[in-house]
């Protein structure tokens, strides 16, 4: 096991990805916020064995400040580089890059993606220039690390497709992976955001994948009521304690809301347990 290099400079790490493209090697990307827990590392072992013992993994850790809004928990964010540089090196990690907000954004900044449908509902309509904030980062972490692949949760299925859109939209030379939510053994997706938690918020958290897991169960004995399904999800929430922020089935792609639920139709929710907003999806059989 081998501790990753870690790059604090944008260019230098851009100068070592054209080399290494260059001298024709695959290169893997998984951009993070750290915190790294094991939904993380599910991304880069992914990431490892798509590329090889002969390619290289590279892993971002970056607290976007353009993506969090003027009330959000920028601050407060929890941070572990030294313990991600553990899981980096347990997973195959080659290189990490760990850049202060101003090498990434610096004064007089002007430049930012938009991606317009896709962002609109949900989380993009509770949370104005998150999408935006997002899709600028990533496409200049595209940019400074010319991945061939890069790896993301579908934990957050709305950025997955904002995502998805701008790579197409603006024809990035990357492919696009999108891993399994990963869960503690009671339900609960895994999430930085979870660190937040009391125990008696767990516990109530625990709700939202009870939601969507007793909306599947509806929806596979044959409720394909959308407003049926919404509905129930939304009753299991306020009776484990959180406070719904939205509750929705959407199409998979265009994430516009459907009146039935078809196969691959998505259920996505936000909520609060106490102060702190969590999100959870599930594909409906
Ligand atoms: O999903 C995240 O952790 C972030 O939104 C991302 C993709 C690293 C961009 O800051």
């Amino acid at each position: 096991m081998t501790t990753p290099e870690l790059v604090r400079d944008p260019a230098a790490w851009q100068a070592r990805a054209l080399s290494d493209r260059a001298a024709g090697r695959a290169l893997a990307l998984v951009p993070t916020m750290g915190f790294l827990h094991d939904g993380h590392l599910s991304l880069l072992r992914e990431a490892r064995r798509r590329v090889g013992p002969g390619g290289v993994v590279l892993a971002s850790i970056f607290v976007n400040p353009t993506q969090f809004g003027p009330n959000e928990d920028l601050a407060a964010y929890p941070r572990d580089l030294e313990g991600d540089l553990r899981r980096c090196a347990e997973a195959g990690v080659s290189r990490v890059l760990a850049p202060e907000p101003e090498a990434m954004f610096p004064a007089g900044h002007q430049t930012w993606v938009e991606v317009r449908e896709v962002s609109q509902g949900l989380c993009g309509a509770r949370r104005p220039g998150h999408f935006r904030g997002v899709a600028t980062v990533v496409a200049k972490l595209f940019l400074l690390s010319q991945p061939h692949l890069a790896f993301f949760g579908e934990k957050d299925y709305q950025q997955l497709q904002v995502l998805r859109a701008m790579v197409r939209d603006l024809g990035f030379p990357v492919e696009i992976v999108g891993m399994p939510i990963v869960r503690e053994p009671d339900g609960l997706a895994r999430s930085s955001r979870n660190s937040y938690l009391s125990p008696e918020e767990r516990t109530r958290a625990l709700s939202l994948s009870r939601a969507l897991f007793e909306a599947r169960e509806a929806a596979a004995g044959g409720q394909r009521d959308a407003a049926t399904l919404v509905a129930l999800a939304r009753a299991a929430l306020e009776a484990g304690g959180v406070r719904p922020d939205y509750v929705e089935l959407v199409h998979p792609e265009t994430l516009r809301p459907v009146a039935r639920a078809e196969p691959g139709s998505v259920l996505l929710l936000a909520g609060f347990a106490g102060k702190t907003r969590l999100i959870d999806n599930l594909r409906l059989p």
